[in-house]
């Protein structure tokens, strides 16, 4: 296989770089293999980094170190491959995958640690969960002896929600499967001590300790592919990194017709939180939630649909004391609506919690607010207000008779 050598006196500046990787881009799509399919999965791997949702100090300064390298990286492979053009390919998609699957697994440890410790008061705190499961309910409609998959069960809310429709004790029909899985130890606790509570004794909710983007490697699952009556994921998508993905893996689990029911915020919802996960990752500081791809219903329904599932997604009512609201954080206003200048006031309350942010040096904790306060601004309605909508769109997507589970790599 020849090569394309790069244009004399193109390898110099940044934009040069990319005209030469363009131009070599186009001449291996040109060569008509699978070749090109590969360098397409790259780019996606590669602008995906490029386009973190949060990360820890760490994280941060290792993608930023990262991040440039690879184009470049991409770059010295092809310009030295020769004809081995694919183990190069491969090999560079081997490091790829290692940064991606290092960057996850630092999301994973952040959620773990931050919902161990919320576990004790989770429950208490506010009655928002507790609401929102029973509001599943109308969306799931649970039949006797269909069986349940609570991913990111947390306290189990929902799956204690669903047990009493699912598990009709003393009526003869056989007690559908309830298991819920979640990677907080601390929350899953709290979910098997409330096994013991009289109103739950003689229900059987199977909690397991796991990461739910990874739900081929739970023995408990094994040979369990296509045989959920039911999948919920309720308040967690926006945790995961990559959400479309984690649709595919958990819609192979679903029976054909069966649903699976999930919720992510109005991109107006929780306005602190968003800003202040939107800006973290340039100040070092983690804030969880990747909630950018969210910009109405059809996000939700594209992501459900692209997993092959028949999708309706319907927007809720404005939902009162949701936990991280931000008149709810801040205790600043009882109405959510704010001027476009109160975002500095809003960034002070919210960070003062948090020692991430308190551990910034004066000049970037300035910087910080600054660039809190342009974000917030440009939320502003044309009347120069900002007001937060505690709205959520809920999906319901079913599964196709046609969708073949599709295998996951060993
Ligand atoms: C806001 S809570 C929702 C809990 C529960 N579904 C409810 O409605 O009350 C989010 C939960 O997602 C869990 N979680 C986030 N990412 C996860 C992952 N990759 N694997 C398993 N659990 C995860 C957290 O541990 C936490 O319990």
């Amino acid at each position: 296989m020849s090569q394309t050598p790069p244009p004399e006196g193109l390898v110099s500046g940044p934009s040069a770089l990319d005209a030469v990787i363009d131009l070599q881009l186009k001449a291996i799509h040109s060569l008509g293999s699978n070749i090109g399919a590969h360098i397409q999965h790259l780019e996606a791997k590669v602008e995906k980094l490029g386009n973190p949702s949060h990360t820890s100090a760490e994280a941060s300064k290792k993608r930023k170190r990262a991040t440039p390298e690879l184009p470049q990286r991409i770059l010295d492979a092809i310009l030295s491959c020769g004809d081995n053009l694919a183990a190069q390919m491969q090999d560079l998609d081997a490091k790829i995958d290692q940064l991606v699957d290092r960057e996850m697994a630092r999301t994973r440890i952040l959620v773990t640690e931050a919902y161990n410790k919320r576990a004790s008061d989770y429950d208490t705190a506010s009655s928002f969960h507790r609401r929102l499961a029973r509001r599943y309910k109308e969306y799931v409609k649970p039949k006797a002896g269909e069986s349940l998959l609570d991913l990111a069960c947390g306290t189990g809310q929902v799956a204690f929600a669903m047990a009493p429709h699912l598990q009709l004790l003393g009526a003869g029909v056989q007690p559908g499967r309830i298991v819920g899985i979640d990677i907080s130890s601390g929350m899953l606790k709290v979910a098997k001590q409330k096994l013991q509570l009289p109103e739950h004794l003689g229900h059987r909710i199977q909690f397991l300790e796991h990461d739910i983007t990874k739900l081929h490697e739970v023995g408990e699952l094994k040979g369990m592919e296509g045989a959920f009556d039911i999948i919920t994921v309720c308040s967690a998508l926006v945790l995961l990194d990559d959400p479309v993905e984690a649709i595919r893996h958990w819609a192979t689990y679903l029976k054909p017709t069966g649903r699976l029911v999930l919720d992510v915020p109005h991109p107006m919802a929780m306005l602190g939180v968003r800003v202040l996960s939107k800006i973290a990752p340039q100040f070092g500081v983690d804030v969880l939630g990747n909630r950018e791809w969210i910009s109405g219903p059809q996000s939700l329904t594209d992501v459900l649909e692209s997993a092959g599932l028949d999708t309706k997604v319907k927007e809720t009512e404005v939902w009162s004391g949701v936990p991280a609201s931000t008149d709810y954080v801040g205790k600043l206003k009882k109405e959510s609506i704010w001027t476009s200048y109160e975002g500095g006031p809003i960034f002070e309350t919210m960070t003062k919690r948090s020692s991430a942010w308190e551990c910034l040096g004066e000049n970037e904790k300035r910087k910080a607010r600054w660039k809190f306060e342009d974000e917030f601004a440009a939320l502003a309605s044309e009347d120069g207000c900002v007001k937060e909508v505690n709205k959520l769109f809920i999906g319901v997507g079913v599964k196709r008779w046609s969708v073949v589970p599709t295998p996951r790599p060993s």
